[in-house]
Parts: C-alpha cells; sequence; structure tokens
C-alpha cells in the first residue's frame, strides 16, 4: 500500500511540472509567441498534462489516506482546491487566445497555487 507521503510527493511534484510548464507558455506568449510558433508545444503540453494528472492522483491518495470515503461530502477546503485545479487545467489556451493576459497569468500562477497550498494546509473551511 502506498503511504500518504508518497502520494504528497507525487502531489508536489505535480504541483512543480504544472506550473513550470504553465510558466514557459506565459512567457513565450508575453513575447509575441504564438501556438503555432512555439516549437516547444508539444513538450509543454506533456508536462502540464503529466502534471496536472500527477496532482489528482496525489490529492485523491492523500484524501484515501487521511480518512476520507467514496461519496463522502468534499469540505469547502478540497472544492476550493479542485476549483484551483480547473482553473490551472484549463490555463494553457488563455495566453495563446488572449497573449495580453500572459502576465497575469504568470501573476496568477503563485496567486492561485498559493491558495490552493492554505487550503491544504489550515484546511479554514
Ligand atoms: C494546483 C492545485 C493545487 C495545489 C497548488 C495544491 C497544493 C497543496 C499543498 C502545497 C499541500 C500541502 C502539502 C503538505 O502537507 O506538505 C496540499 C495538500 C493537499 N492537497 Fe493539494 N493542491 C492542489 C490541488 C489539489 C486537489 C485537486 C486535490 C484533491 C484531489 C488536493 C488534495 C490535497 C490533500 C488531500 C492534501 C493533504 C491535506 C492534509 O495534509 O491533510 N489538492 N496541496
Amino acid at each position: 500500500m502506498l503511504s500518504r507521503e508518497f502520494y504528497n510527493v507525487v502531489h508536489i511534484l505535480g504541483i512543480i511540472l504544472l506550473m513550470s510548464s504553465l510558466g514557459g507558455v506565459a512567457l513565450h506568449a508575453m513575447n509575441g509567441g504564438t501556438s503555432a510558433n512555439n516549437r516547444s508545444r508539444r513538450f509543454t503540453a506533456t508536462l502540464h498534462g503529466l502534471g496536472a494528472a500527477c496532482i489528482l492522483v496525489g490529492g485523491f491518495g492523500m484524501l484515501a489516506r487521511i480518512g476520507f470515503t467514496h461519496g463522502e461530502m468534499f469540505p469547502p477546503w478540497l472544492l476550493v482546491k479542485l476549483m484551483v485545479w480547473i482553473l490551472l487545467a484549463a490555463a494553457p489556451f488563455l495566453p495563446y487566445q488572449r497573449p495580453h493576459l500572459a502576465r497575469w497569468l504568470m501573476l496568477g500562477l503563485p496567486a492561485l497555487g498559493g491558495v490552493a497550498a492554505f487550503m491544504g494546509i489550515y484546511k479554514p473551511v
């Protein structure tokens, strides 16, 4: 049986993968790059997908280890984290569709990541 600590490492690894790929895409768009002329598109998309998957696997793995059962209602702190995950999972399209928002994505990464981390660590609600 895989431990809570193992899932925590998978969770953090996923966050690092996802953040680094989104940072790369945002910088490319800030420098005037488009989706078509991004020669590392497949690479960053792979890192992003892998990261998003690791966050979920690690997160749900930890949930199972801390005693959550199937069918149990998700507490608010977890719903906030899931919303952050959805936003960051959908984020790679943003800098290409709206290049002027690429800078905001770069700033939004630590802000959203910070909110999700706060929710996981303090569980205020
Ligand atoms: C991009 C979004 C997310 C970020 C940045 C994030 C970040 C974090 C961080 C920094 C921790 C603390 C790890 C530690 O204890 O050292 C944590 C814990 C946790 N996260 Fe996330 N998380 C995200 C999304 C999710 C999602 C989608 C889930 C649910 C599937 C989830 C479930 C958990 C759980 C269960 C914990 C452990 C809580 C505990 O220790 O009792 N997280 N998260």
